[in-house]
């Protein structure tokens, strides 16, 4: 053939190949979410295989770990006591709790480690809502808006207090990044970031998680708060909200089944964009290759790149710790 353009040129030999290739992954774009409970001993999860809900000494050791790999941040989750779980979720602004003792010990361990907390009533909310659930004569539930951004400014506090590097509000309330950035702000906590999860869908890929930590709502749904799969013009909205009011960083949840959504975000803010692979989505993938079905390095560290092409600048993954690992 006379063909003068030939694209395969361009992917002659690996040295070739890597002068051209348009995005890198590398462990510095991850985060680590760690499930952490009271118990003194790492137990494995069941809705999780490959996953663990650390003990604080269990946790501490394995962010070291994948810091020393070269992962920057990591994100709590708490498995919180059914005994200390109540409609208004006190427990959430315990200085005493489980996530600030997490925070201390972990950034006395790592002061080089970036600590990511979650913002959110889910494990302390007797109801398994993101927020405080109401009840009207009719029997309906209702998940009262103002009265949980009040409490998840006492919660975001709390974590400034112990020494979160970045609070992560996942509740999807509205008016809730004006609200944390002045009670921050007020109490003198300019430094600490915000990473909003903007876009966060009613997923049914949350599912292994809500198993990780019992936190499954007790009755209804998300879907008052978190937006609906089918809608892609309102994930701006609610960027274009969250940046006004104060956002530091937005997110994009889940990650893979979304990807236009990251796409357009990345081309609707100068922010910062994150995307969490959620636990549905390991799930799958693991599930496959331990059938024997998929190569896991191979999908996950595609998944991955997906991600990142889409416009990422940083994932939330299960992954981040093996990642690293293959990275190397
Ligand atoms: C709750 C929260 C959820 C996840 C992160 N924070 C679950 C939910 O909204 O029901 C899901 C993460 C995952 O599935 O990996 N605030």
């Amino acid at each position: 053939m006379n063909l003068p353009i030939r694209p395969r040129r361009n992917r002659r030999t690996p040295a070739i190949r890597s002068l051209v290739r348009e995005n890198v992954l590398s462990a510095a774009d991850f985060i680590l979410p760690m499930f952490l409970h009271e118990d003194a001993v790492n137990t494995p999860i069941a809705s999780m295989p490959g996953v663990t809900r650390w003990s604080l000494d269990g946790l501490v050791k394995e962010a070291g770990e994948a810091h020393a790999l070269g992962v920057p941040a990591v994100v709590l989750f708490p498995k919180i006591g059914e005994h200390l779980k109540t409609p208004l979720a006190e427990e959430c602004a315990n200085d005493y709790g489980l996530v600030p003792r997490a925070i201390r010990a972990l950034k006395a361990a790592y002061p080089t480690l970036c600590v990511i907390t979650d913002v959110a009533l889910d494990p302390y909310n007797s109801d398994g809502h993101d927020g405080v659930v109401r009840r009207d004569d009719k029997g309906e539930l209702h998940i009262l808006n103002d009265e949980t951004v009040e409490i998840l400014c006492q919660q975001a506090l709390c974590h400034a207090r112990a020494g979160a590097d970045i609070v992560s509000p996942s509740d999807m309330m509205d008016g809730r990044i004006a609200a944390l950035r002045s009670a921050l702000d007020a109490a003198g906590f300019q430094q600490v970031s915000i990473l909003s999860y903007s876009a966060k869908y009613a997923s049914a890929f949350y599912g292994p998680f809500r198993g990780a930590l019992d936190s499954a709502p007790k009755e209804g749904d998300k879907k008052t708060y978190q937006m609906d799969p089918g809608n892609a013009r309102e994930a701006i909205r609610e960027v274009l909200l969250d940046e006004a009011e104060g956002a530091d960083m937005v997110m994009v949840k889940p990650a893979g089944p979304y990807l236009d959504i990251i796409c357009r975000v990345r081309e609707s803010t100068t922010l910062p964009v994150a995307a969490y692979q959620v636990s549905g989505e390991y799930l799958m993938i693991e599930s496959a290759a331990a059938a024997g079905w998929v190569d896991a390095k191979a999908i996950a560290l595609e998944s991955l790149m997906g991600i990142k092409r889409a416009g990422a600048d940083m994932i939330l993954t299960y992954y981040a710790k093996r990642a690293a690992e293959w990275l190397k």
